[in-house]
């Protein structure tokens, strides 16, 4: 059937070559729809395109009745703050089934976080936090989140090449040449840049080569987005990797920028590069925490698992505040743009979003999709509930395409994972 552009969706199948009026194919048939894709349609004008009957996709493989209840026990305490979201039947649907599925296929694989495993019993089992055991430190006092940042031991810094490129790209006089001077001083960046533009994120119908091509095909500003993505994941990497189940807290976070790109691209946002960084960074916060603060960060899940609280209460409880200002500070330290320390501040509270309410509801949004479906952990044992105020509305998913998105998000996650932390 043809569909128009405005009812195409991530995850829908391609039934036949799509060109542009100039003959070029742009997606070749059998290609499941990105959100990428969908921009690119987009900017070039493509009123419709043949799509594959829904009856045409792979069937979910059958989950038993047993095992399905197990899941849901698991689900319904997970889900306990979130059930007055949004499509809350759809969400918590999605999850029962990702859960069970993921149960019934052991050994476990990336996309199963810490210490999920099935349960022997009927019984709800609690999340786990994703703080390997060791020795307690002390933390030394630090009267708030600004002076925690600035005493965490061995913060990291963005790397000189990442301000050198932000530099030139700002100053308006970046060439191809010039960025990729930049990047190549950095051999594993080259790499990365590589593997991402030739991964299902932009779903380009050719093999791309070469950093030359790769940069003009993804643009000066995704470059930089790359840059930055890759530098933070190193800068923490360089802290104490010990005390944490890094795979676990990545997966949620690469999870959320990957569900907030799409939305960002689903509704056509100008400059949808900054949102994946929002995502890499919404937690950073936590894992500040997690590596300068494992004694508090310990007794703060101890009392989220005693008292079935949301994290963040007791995190202002035990530290005096949330990995939400603490994420935020960071974010001021290393100097970046206000749209996405806004991202951070107010992932939990979209509506106190001031400068950039849209970017920071499409974090709120990823992060409650990542963390609803259980992409990995931050140390989030609940979800939060999906805060939504009037504006947001036009930008909710509506049911048909929850399920579209989901599946989306499974491939294109496992990708991302897999090139931003090998
Ligand atoms: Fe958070
Ligand atoms: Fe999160």
């Amino acid at each position: 059937m043809i569909l128009p552009l405005a009812k195409l969706q991530p995850g829908m199948h391609i039934a036949r070559d799509v060109s542009n009026l100039n003959g070029m194919v742009l997606l070749t048939a059998g290609t499941a729809l990105t959100a990428h894709h969908l921009r690119v349609l987009n900017i070039w004008g493509v009123q419709g395109v043949h799509v594959a009957d829904q009856g045409d996709r792979p069937a979910e493989p059958p989950i038993t009745p047993a095992l399905r209840q197990v899941a849901e026990n698991y689900v319904n305490h997970r889900l306990r703050y979130a059930t007055d979201s949004p499509s809350f039947a759809v969400w918590k649907e999605l999850a029962v089934r990702r859960t069970a599925n993921r149960w019934a296929d052991q050994p476990p694989s990336v996309g199963v976080p810490h210490g999920s495993k099935a349960p022997q019993s009927g019984e709800a089992t609690p999340p786990t936090w994703p703080v390997a055991a060791v020795p307690a430190t002390r933390h030394r006092a630090a009267s708030n989140a600004r002076d925690f940042v600035r005493q965490s031991a061995g913060l990291p810094s963005l790397p000189s090449l990442y301000y050198e490129l932000v530099r030139n790209i700002h100053n308006g006089d970046a060439s191809v040449n010039t960025v990729c001077g930049i990047i190549r001083k950095d051999h594993g960046l080259v790499a990365r840049l590589l593997r991402l533009a030739n991964s299902v994120f932009y779903g380009l119908p050719l093999e791309v080569d070469s950093p030359e091509d790769a940069v003009q095909i993804i643009g000066f500003n995704e470059v930089q987005n790359l840059v930055l993505a890759t530098s933070i994941i190193k800068a923490f990497d360089k802290m104490a990797s010990d005390q944490m189940d890094a795979p676990s807290f990545w997966l949620h976070s690469i999870a959320c920028a990957t569900a907030s790109s799409m939305l960002a691209e689903q509704w056509y946002d100008p400059l949808p590069e900054r949102f994946f960084v929002g995502g890499l960074l919404h937690d950073s916060g936590r894992l500040l925490m997690l590596l300068n603060a494992p004694e508090q960060s310990r007794e703060i899940l101890r009392r989220c698992q005693a008292e079935t609280a949301l994290a963040m209460e007791i995190e202002q409880q035990v530290l005096g505040f949330d990995h939400v200002v603490l994420g935020a500070e960071l974010a001021s330290y290393w100097k970046l743009p206000d749209s996405l320390w806004e991202m951070v501040r107010c992932h939990h509270n979209p509506a106190a979003a001031i400068g950039h309410p849209k970017d920071a509801f499409f974090i709120s949004y990823a992060d409650f999709i990542a963390s609803v479906l259980e992409f990995g952990k931050s140390g989030e044992l609940f979800p939060y509930p999906l805060l939504v105020q009037p504006e947001h509305e036009p930008f909710l998913l509506d049911e048909e395409q929850i399920p579209l998105v989901a599946s989306e998000l499974e491939t294109q996650c496992a990708q991302l994972f897999s090139i931003f932390t090998s």
